[in-house]
Order: structure tokens, then C-alpha cells, then sequence
């Protein structure tokens, strides 16, 4: 169930991809700043536990879904969100190594929460997973639309990692909502999800962010905070440019293809294809 909104030439591809992330990457390896790298680093190790999480909750209504095009899509969203889960425990692996010891932590606790939120209300972690997945399909969607924001302040060694995960999220950004539309698509749910989703999001992203902060000796540095947080909530902040797109999940009739950006992605699709993108030294087949 290809809906009517996905582009023609709408394909899903797994890209298995391993990156260059190294102890010896930069320490402070997104603009040279300290709290917007410890951002990132706080989000992205999400991933592994999280998009576990996003195939576990799709997984458990597959068997309903009688689309065979949907099906086929299932299949590959699994494979896309289980390669970026292996490419982030890389990441979370590293710094560990550098001494950041409550990423390991934090993903042992996130992980057990979100199989209890599995075990006992499966529908509703459907529902929180297209939550979720339109939150990545928005930073996806930064990241593309203003790569002079959201990429090319990342060192070397990070810059592919984000083009590559930003393309195929926003390649599969409408497979678990369709799966939801297909099984359920109670509206009240979904918003229900969403709420708590923003709440539980900003919350967890700060608690991760506060002890790599705490280990660097920043967590109470007023410079840290004075220029870090202009990123998240300043004019062109990554919280706040995309305030538009976030609310647009609130209309009744939301589908996620209606953002059409697809064509963003065209020219890595292109570089992906033609071998150019994995010819950089900073990436390996996995
Ligand atoms: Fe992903
Ligand atoms: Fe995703």
C-alpha cells in the first residue's frame, strides 16, 4: 500500500554502511562545540535501543497487514532501522571507550523500558513509533534542507553517517504510520502518543546530555549554555526551524508523504548507486 502521496519512483533501499567513527575522531567533533556535539551524541546513541524498539513494534502487527507492497516495505524498513542500530552502538561503543560511561548505562535502562512498553501495550507502542518516526523524518528533512546547518559542521568521519541515515529515514518515513492506518489509525491514539512522545523525548534527551556534560567538567559552565542552546531553540535552532512540520502530525488526515521531500535525497541516491558514496575513505560495506 503504496499510498496515492508516496513519489512514483518511491523505493526503500538498505544501504548496509559502517563509518569511520574512531577513538581517534575529534572528542568535540560537531562544530568544535562541546554541548552541540554531546547533543548529538546524546540522540544519536538513542538509535540502538530506539529503532530496536521501532521493529519490534511493527514486527507485532505485521500479520495483519495484507498488502503485499506493504509487506515488502516492512521488510525493508526492518533492514534500514537494524543497520542504523548497528552503526549507532559503533558510535555509543567509541565513547564509551573515551570514558563517556552513561551512554552504556542509559541504553541498558531505555532499552528494558521500551520492551515493557512492547510486552504491555504493543498497539500504543505502534503508536509512539510513528510518533517517533516523525520526529527523525523531521531532522531528516533538516538535515537535507540545510546541510550548511546540520551537516557541514560535522568532522569528516560524522558527515557521511548523517547523510546516509537522514536519506533512507526519509525514505521510510511512512511505513510504520501506514502499518497504523492499516491496523487501528484511531486518531485520539495517535495524538495521545505524540504528546507524551515530545514530553518523554525532551526529557530523555537532556537526562543523557547532562552527564557528558558533567565528565567534560561543563555541565555548569554559563558559556557551554550560552552558546549551545541558540542551536536548539535559537532562530534557525534545530528544535525550533521545524516547528511547522511538527505540527502538521496533528491533522486529523496527516500522512507523512505529504512533505514532499524526496527529491532531496535524489542526488545521494544517485552517489549511493553509482558507488561514489561508498568510495569515501570514511565508509565501509558492513
Ligand atoms: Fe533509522
Ligand atoms: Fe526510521
Amino acid at each position: 500500500m503504496t499510498t496515492h502521496l508516496a513519489p512514483k519512483d518511491h523505493v526503500i533501499q538498505p544501504r548496509p554502511a559502517k563509518f569511520n567513527i574512531t577513538e581517534k575522531s575529534p572528542r568535540y567533533w560537531f562544530d568544535n562545540d562541546p554541548f552541540r556535539t554531546h547533543f548529538f551524541n546524546a540522540f544519536l546513541t538513542t538509535f540502538p535501543p530506539g529503532e530496536t524498539f521501532f521493529v519490534r513494534s511493527v514486527l507485532d502487527f505485521r500479520h495483519l497487514v495484507t498488502d503485499d507492497d506493504l509487506q515488502q516495505q516492512i521488510s525493508d524498513f526492518c533492514s534500514q532501522e537494524g543497520n542504523h542500530a548497528h552503526a549507532h552502538d559503533l558510535h555509543a561503543d567509541i565513547l564509551g571507550v573515551q570514558g563517556y560511561s552513561s551512554i552504556a548505562r542509559d541504553n541498558r535502562f531505555l532499552d528494558w523500558g521500551l520492551h515493557q512498553l512492547n510486552r504491555w501495550m504493543p498497539k500504543f507502542s505502534l503508536a509512539i513509533t510513528i510518533a517517533i518516526e516523525h520526529f527523525t523524518a523531521i531532522l531528516a528533512h533538516q538535515v537535507y534542507s540545510a546541510p550548511e546547518l546540520f551537516i557541514e559542521p560535522a568532522h569528516e568521519d560524522f558527515k557521511p553517517m548523517f547523510q546516509w541515515h537522514a536519506a533512507e529515514e526519509i525514505e521510510h518515513k511512512a511505513v510504520a504510520y501506514d502499518v497504523y492506518q492499516a491496523v487501528d489509525g484511531h486518531y485520539g491514539k495517535r495524538i495521545t502518543a505524540m504528546v507524551l512522545t515530545t514530553i518523554g523525548i525532551l526529557m530523555i534527551m537532556f537526562v543523557r546530555l547532562f552527564p557528558l556534560l558533567r565528565k567534560d567538567g561543563l555541565l555548569w559552565n554559563w558559556s557551554t549554555w550560552k552558546n549551545g542552546m541558540p542551536f536548539l531553540v535559537g532562530k534557525n535552532g534545530l528544535l525550533r526551524r521545524p516547528l511547522h512540520h511538527y505540527f502538521q502530525f496533528y491533522k486529523r488526515d496527516f500522512h507523512p508523504w505529504e512533505v514532499d521531500d524526496y527529491y532531496m535525497i535524489q542526488e545521494f541516491r544517485e552517489q549511493y548507486d553509482s558507488g561514489e558514496f561508498l568510495s569515501d575513505e570514511s565508509i565501509q560495506t558492513a
